[in-house]
């Protein structure tokens, strides 16, 4: 499985990856779902919905932050770094990712879709300020602040630049995403249920216009069905692995 794989991936003429918490399993930040997931200990209603901000913005930015600093000190593990590295051979065209923990870009890679936002990234509730804390360098001494967040500018609350449920996705994002699917002759599915959408119509738009789609996830998906081939493991190990198989199918 794993050589077919190399050789589709070597060969591939316009591919994608598409990814989700499980891609970062490995470097220490909780899944949602599945044992040990953040929804088995939070209620996505209390912490991730805008009526759940409205009514008690404290508990919200204190999930945040608590995800920040899980998230501020992980590292990009192997799966991260061998997406980087495919780019970098001209192979892989762009990362489409679910995740908000920033590792794809900490790991090198360029071209990343962010579907469902950044948790380094706050926007003002009320007017059109934005702040990427890390770039500002303002990301320690706003995790130790106790009160809530205000808006430089206006003076309003902030809130983290992050999809919740019930809301829409960054049009552009979700736009060029749905592009790349549609020119995409062959996806790399890596560690996501598959269970949220629309970010879950990615493969099957692959799909439907006739790419082919390589899953890595040590369970079954949502999507499993659509799968030509199936890497049942961890993402590092199995990334890393196809990397060496795939560096030597470019140099035959
Ligand atoms: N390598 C690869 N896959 C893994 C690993 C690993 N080491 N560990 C777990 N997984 C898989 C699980 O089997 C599961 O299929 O990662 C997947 C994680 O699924 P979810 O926790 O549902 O995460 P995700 O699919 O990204 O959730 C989508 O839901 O809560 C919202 O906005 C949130 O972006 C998130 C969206
Ligand atoms: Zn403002």
């Amino acid at each position: 499985m794993i050589e077919e794989a190399a050789k589709l991936i070597a060969h591939s003429r316009f591919l994608i990856a598409f990814t989700g918490a499980g891609i970062s399993a490995e470097s220490g930040i909780p899944t949602f779902r599945g044992h040990g997931g953040l929804w088995e200990n939070y209620r996505v209603e209390e912490v991730a919905t805008p009526e759940a901000f409205r009514r008690n913005p404290s508990l919200v930015w204190d999930f945040y932050k608590m995800r920040i600093r899980k998230m501020k000190d992980a590292k990009p593990n192997k799966a991260h770094l061998a997406l980087a590295e495919l780019e970098k051979m001209g192979i892989l065209k762009a990362v489409i990712t679910q995740n908000i923990d920033d590792l794809h870009r900490r790991a090198g890679s360029e071209n990343v879709i962010e579907l469902h936002g950044n948790i380094y990234r706050v926007k003002c509730t009320s007017c059109d300020y934005r702040e990427n804390l890390k770039e500002s360098g303002r990301l320690d001494e706003f995790l130790d602040e106790g009160e809530l967040p205000g808006c430089p500018k206006c003076g309003s609350l902030l809130r983290p630049d992050v999809v919740w449920f019930g809301e829409p996705l960054p049009e552009q994002a979700l736009d060029e995403a749905f592009n790349l699917a549609r020119r995409a002759d062959l996806c790399l599915v890596i560690g996501t249920s598959a269970q949220v959408f629309p970010a879950a119509y990615i493969p099957m738009l692959v799909k439907d216009e006739g790419g082919r789609i390589i899953e890595i996830n040590p369970d079954n998906t949502g999507i499993t069905h659509l799968a030509d081939i199936i890497l049942r493991g961890k993402a590092g190990e199995i990334m890393d692995g196809l990397l060496k198989k795939i560096r030597h199918e470019v140099r035959r």
